[in-house]
């Protein structure tokens, strides 16, 4: 399958891709999964001041870490603080993750029902350094679903830079297969650090050790890097 990858200056980057990102929002109906984490950020940051508007979206949100709800570092408080609390009005709907029920499995279920309700228009998706897109880590299968996941110790690592106060040991996530359905897939990808990562996804083998290298199976998936990033392909 073959793949866009649009290299931009980082300076352009987050106002290039909130533009895209605003394009595709001003259609009404669009059903979005968005992801956490420090990629996203200045997107959404520019996309919020550039009068970004999800009043016609739906969101759902990627992952969650099996922390107590309210820490700044779950992924729901994050997209609050980075995205919804700075736009003018909310979603059309919100569709995020209930990590406190004693019946996970079924959470899970619920997010894939809801998800297949219309699909996904378009999966936004950051990677991590060993690979993993959203919390499906090395060894994730490519046809998996929605479900709890062990968290690789570079992930934990993540939670306490965005804040936790505890180590998340789980949490909870979409699955390769569930994300490989999306109608378009767009990765962001920003950084010198995250350069051998990304040109291993895109040039090495397919295979569950880089599960972000099984979204070259997608038929519309465009890279958005900046030039650090990009610095290997
Ligand atoms: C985190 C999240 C992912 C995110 C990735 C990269 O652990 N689970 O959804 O895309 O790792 O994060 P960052 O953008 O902070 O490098």
């Amino acid at each position: 399958m073959s793949f866009n990858v649009r290299v931009l200056s980082a300076d352009r980057f987050a106002d290039r891709v909130a533009m895209v990102l605003k394009e595709r929002t001003d259609e009404p109906g669009q059903r979005l999964c968005l992801p956490t984490g420090s990629t996203p950020k200045p997107v959404y940051a520019t996309y919020a001041a550039g009068g970004g508007d999800l009043t016609g979206t739906t969101v759902f949100l990627l992952d969650e870490f099996g922390l107590t709800p309210g820490g700044p570092a779950r992924c729901d408080a994050m997209l609050d603080a980075d995205l919804l609390a700075r736009l003018a009005a909310p979603p059309a709907r919100l569709v995020t993750w209930d990590t406190t029920t004693p019946d996970l499995t079924a959470e899970c279920g619920r997010m894939e029902e809801e998800i297949a309700e219309g699909g996904l228009d378009l999966a936004l998706l950051g990677i991590g350094m060993n690979g993993h897109i959203g919390m499906n880590e090395p060894g994730s299968p490519v046809d998996s679903r929605s479900r709890v996941v062990d968290l690789h110790p570079a992930t934990v690592e993540g939670a306490a830079r965005y804040g936790a106060d505890e180590a998340p040991a789980w949490g909870v996530t979409l699955g390769i297969g569930t994300l490989l359905e999306s109608r378009s897939i767009w990765l962001l990808v920003t950084g010198s650090a995250k350069a051998e990562i990304l040109a291993k996804a895109l040039k090495g083998p397919e295979t569950p050790q880089v599960p972000a290298s099984f979204l070259r199976r997608h038929g519309d998936i465009t890279v958005w890097a900046d030039e650090e990033a990009a610095s290997q392909l």
